[in-house]
C-alpha cells in the first residue's frame, strides 16, 4: 500500500488518511497521541528517551500561580494494575513556566498544553492571564479536577462551580481551552455540558480516581496526611472508557480519552467510544516511550484497515 511521510501525512501514513486532530480555536494536533499532565514534567526530562518532535501534543504538570513544594513522601504506592499519587501539584509557577520554558517551545513541532491548577477561581485566572498571548503556548489544559489538593478538585465535582471557572477563565485568555474533567463526579456528562457552555473549545478525561491504600502491619494509610490519592494506570481503563463514551454522548466539541493507556489497542478502544484524540500518563513512567509506541500501533491500524480519518473508528452506536 502507498504511504506518504512528513506534513499531515506524518510516517508511515497511507495516502489521503489525516492523523490530525483538530481541537479548536486553530489549534490542531499532528496526530492523536498525546503525554498526560504530571507524568512527563514539562517536556525536557525525557527528551532522550521519548523524542519529543513525533507527539501529537505534551499536557504539562500542573501549574499554579506560585510555586509549590508538593506534598511530603511518600507521594506514591503502587496498587494492583495502577498506582496512587499524592504530589500535591509540586511545579515551579507560572512565571517560571512562561519566561524560562516557553521559549524553548516555540521551536518544537508538538503543540504544548499548560495543565493550570488553583486553588480558586481568581488564582485559576491569574494563570490563564499570564500565560495569554505566550509564544510557544498552544493551550491550556484547566485541571478542575485534582483530588490531591483542597479547592481545585470542588470546580470538577459540580457542574456549577466548574462551569463559573472556565467562564472566568475563558474571558481572560483566546488560547485553546481544553478542559480534564473528573470521574470523581456524580455526573460527569452534566459536567461536561457545563464546561462547554462556559467556553471549553475541547474537554479531556479522565483525571485520576480517588483511592486509599492501607498498610495492615502499620495500621494506617501507606500516603500520608489523609491517606488518599489518585489512582492511575490500567485499573482506571474501564471506568475512563466508560465516561468517555457518555462524554461523546452529551457534547459536540473534541475529547480527549485518557486513563490506563498503555498500548495501541487501548489507544484505539477509546476512539472506538468517541475519543478524537487521547493521553498516555501512568504507562510512561515504566515505558517512556510508551506514547510513541502507541503512536506507531495505531498509524499501522490505521494503514491496515484503509482508514480516512481517526473517527472511521467510531462505533456506530455514538453517532
Ligand atoms: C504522578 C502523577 C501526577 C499527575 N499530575 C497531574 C497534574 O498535575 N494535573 C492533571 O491534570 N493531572 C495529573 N495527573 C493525572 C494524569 O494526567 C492522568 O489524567 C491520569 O493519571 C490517568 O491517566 P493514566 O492512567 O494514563 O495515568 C497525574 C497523574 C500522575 C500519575
Amino acid at each position: 500500500m502507498e504511504t506518504v511521510s512528513g506534513g499531515a501525512g506524518s510516517p508511515g501514513h497511507p495516502v489521503g488518511f489525516d492523523p490530525t486532530v483538530a481541537i479548536g480555536r486553530g489549534l490542531t494536533l499532528p496526530n492523536p497521541v498525546g503525554v498526560a499532565s504530571g507524568t512527563f514534567g514539562y517536556g525536557f526530562d525525557l527528551g532522550a528517551l521519548c523524542p519529543v518532535d513525533r507527539l501529537g501534543a505534551i499536557f504539562t504538570k500542573g501549574t499554579t500561580l506560585h510555586p509549590r513544594p508538593g506534598n511530603d513522601p511518600p507521594r506514591v504506592a503502587e496498587t494492583p494494575a495502577g498506582m496512587l499519587n499524592a504530589i500535591g501539584l509540586q511545579n515551579p509557577g507560572v512565571e517560571v513556566v512562561r519566561r524560562d520554558y516557553a521559549p524553548r517551545w516555540r521551536d518544537w513541532a508538538v503543540p504544548v498544553l499548560v495543565n493550570v491548577a488553583g486553588g480558586d477561581i481568581a488564582e485559576y485566572v491569574a494563570v490563564a492571564r499570564r500565560l495569554d498571548g505566550v509564544a510557544g503556548v498552544s493551550g491550556l489544559e484547566l485541571n478542575i479536577s485534582c483530588p490531591n489538593v483542597a479547592g481545585g478538585l470542588d470546580f470538577g465535582i459540580d457542574p456549577r462551580p466548574a462551569a463559573r471557572c472556565v467562564a472566568a477563565v475563558r474571558a481572560a485568555t483566546g488560547l485553546p481551552l481544553v478542559v480534564k474533567l473528573s470521574p470523581n463526579a456524580a455526573d460527569v456528562a452534566e459536567v461536561a455540558r457545563a464546561v462547554v457552555g462556559a467556553g471549553a473549545d475541547a474537554v479531556s478525561l479522565v483525571n485520576t480516581v480517588v483511592g486509599l491504600k492501607v498498610s495492615l502491619a502499620l495500621g494506617r494509610p501507606v500516603l500520608p496526611g489523609a491517606g488518599t490519592g489518585g489512582l492511575s494506570g490500567p485499573a482506571i481503563k474501564p471506568i475512563a472508557l466508560a465516561q468517555v463514551a457518555r462524554v461523546r454522548r452529551a457534547v459536540e466539541v473534541p475529547v480527549i480519552g485518557i486513563g490506563g493507556i498503555r498500548t495501541a489497542t487501548d489507544a484505539l478502544e477509546f476512539m472506538v467510544v468517541g475519543a478524537d484524540a487521547v493521553q498516555v500518563g501512568t504507562a510512561t513512567f515504566t515505558t517512556p516511550r510508551a506514547a510513541l509506541d502507541v503512536l506507531d500501533g495505531c498509524q499501522a491500524h490505521a494503514e491496515r484497515h484503509r482508514l480516512c480519518a481517526w473517527r472511521d473508528l467510531r462505533w456506530s452506536a455514538l453517532g
